[in-house]
């Protein structure tokens, strides 16, 4: 293929990948831009394989289509089985294939360096800059690709959730972190490929090292990290092939990665040097606080929900992922539009971190055709509980929890939250007293104006329509 037509169709996939993730930015335009992502990602994909040379070789040709065909199946059979909830397990397992990736291509790289056109035929060695490169590539895959399973088996269940912490290990991390470094820089000045090899088995070992201790609560951010580190990985995989669709691709996954994880660690109030020191947030809702609460809380069914909501002329709802559990969105869509005809007026509160990733419960509101118009963010409705009669809360409670504001010692401290409260009434619905994602006691069960609701979300939401 021409050199300047693949550089144009290169530049076409980087513009709608561009386009397509600005469009992700807002429910209404999402399912375009993962079509645009996708058409860029095709694009990408032909003019590489074109660009190989040898499309009449029916060898080269079988095994791209066999690669394509069983990788693509695999893909669309996981991401039809697997359900919403467990999708941040999959997002790891996926980054953990953009790490091998690009250990897989830098260890082709220094294996046969001529191959990829970077062997500087005077030194017979690989020149300066590819040597940077592939240990560079190496490096970020490997930790990428040990570092994702470790948080996917987290996440999963297979591996324990609580932080696995032990005496020294910040002085290991810092340690090998300083050998991946002088290992780089013998490869680097002799050109001896046995460096090369151990830096490889080193950052595996990184990346087991570093995720480990981090507690199961920060493990959706870490996710979000490790996608960025997938990103630049292949970026840097990018130069070594000499393919600018990579490169861009590569840096768009890597800086937007790094865009969502600092704005997940901002709404829990975590910061990203905390979060990858570890030791944060043990086994998921083992108890609230590890105290049994025993104080009485005001029980109320799906009739007392109905007579409190059909009097009410203000409702905000804030949904949970108790919600996403439960299933709960299309009941709700209809109690909304129940109680809509009814003359009360509705609004969905979005908490940014409410459920178990980014943008969840748009995702499912918007799954039940809930208008994106009553739907708000919570700067812009925070506001707004105070002048409001009822708030039903459905599956969600660390995201309404007052002791962020309140309480020091408490782990989510300074997370911004809704402030329920403030409203005439607060309903819950939620299967006991349990504490959510975080472990800790909300008090607000226990508050004057709290009815709680104790049932499966979808059932009572249903109850609820039926009696009214
Ligand atoms: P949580 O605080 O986790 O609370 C969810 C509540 O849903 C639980 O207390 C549970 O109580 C209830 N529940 C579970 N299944 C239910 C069902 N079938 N029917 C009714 N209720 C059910 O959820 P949240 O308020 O959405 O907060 C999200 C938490 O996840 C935050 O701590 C956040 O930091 C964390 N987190 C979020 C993200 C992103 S990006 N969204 C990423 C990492 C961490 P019962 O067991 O009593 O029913």
């Amino acid at each position: 293929m021409d050199a300047n037509l693949e550089a144009i169709l290169y530049l076409v996939s980087g513009v709608l990948f561009i386009v397509g993730i600005r469009s992700l930015s807002s429910p209404e335009t999402a399912r375009t831009g993962n079509l645009l992502s996708m058409l860029g990602m095709a694009i990408a994909i032909i003019v590489t394989i074109i660009g190989l040379g040898d499309i009449t070789d029916p060898l080269t040709m079988g095994m791209i289509a066999g690669g394509i065909l069983l990788g693509g199946g695999i893909g669309a059979v996981v991401a039809l089985r697997v359900p919403m909830t467990d999708m941040p397990q999959v997002v790891g397992i996926l980054n953990s294939f953009g790490g091998i990736a690009a250990v897989l291509v830098s260890v082709a790289a220094v294996l046969s360096p001529a191959d990829f056109n970077i062997l500087d035929a005077t030194t017979n060695a690989l020149f300066l800059g590819s040597s940077i490169e592939t240990s560079l590539g190496v490096i970020i895959g490997a930790i990428t690709f040990s570092g994702s399973i470790i948080a996917a088996g987290k996440l999963q269940g297979l591996i324990s959730g609580s932080p696995i912490v032990f005496k020294g290990q910040h002085p290991l991390n810092a340690l090998m972190a300083i050998s991946a470094v002088v290992l780089v820089c013998m490869f680097v000045i002799t050109g001896d490929a046995t460096w090369f090899w151990a830096v490889t088995a080193l950052a595996f070992l990184m990346g087991i090292t570093l995720i480990i201790p981090i507690g199961g609560a920060d493990m959706p951010v870490v996710i979000a990290i490790l996608n960025s580190y997938s990103g630049f990985a292949g970026a840097i995989v990018g130069f070594t092939l000499g393919n600018t669709a990579l490169i861009i691709t590569g840096a768009l996954v890597g800086s937007s990665g790094a865009i969502l994880s600092y704005i997940m660690c901002k709404a829990m109030n975590r910061s990203f040097f905390s979060v990858m020191l570890g030791g944060f947030g043990g086994e998921v809702a083992a108890g609230a606080d590890g105290v049994e609460e025993t104080r009485p809380v005001k029980r109320g069914n799906a009739d007392d929900a109905a007579f409190i909501l059909k009097s009410a002329g203000s409702l905000i709802i804030v949904p949970g992922y108790g919600m996403a559990v439960a299933q709960a969105q299309h009941a709700i869509r209809e109690l909304t539009d129940e109680l809509t005809e009814r003359g009360v007026s509705v609004k969905f509160a979005i908490h940014p971190v409410a459920g178990r990733m980014p943008g969840h419960m748009n995702v499912l509101l918007a799954e039940a055709n809930v208008s994106y118009d009553d739907v708000y963010e919570l700067e812009d409705i925070n506001s707004e509980f105070a002048q409001t009669d009822v708030v039903l809360v459905i599956g969600a409670n660390d995201v309404t929890n007052p002791s962020a504001k309140t309480d020091t010692s408490s782990p989510i401290y300074g997370m911004p939250v809704l402030d329920v409260e403030n409203a005439g009434t607060v309903l819950f619905i939620k299967r006991s007293l349990a504490s959510g994602y975080a472990g800790v006691n909300n008090p607000l069960f226990f508050e004057d104006n709290t009815m709680m609701l104790f049932s499966d979300a979808k059932k009572m939401v249903e109850d609820i329509v039926k009696a009214l």
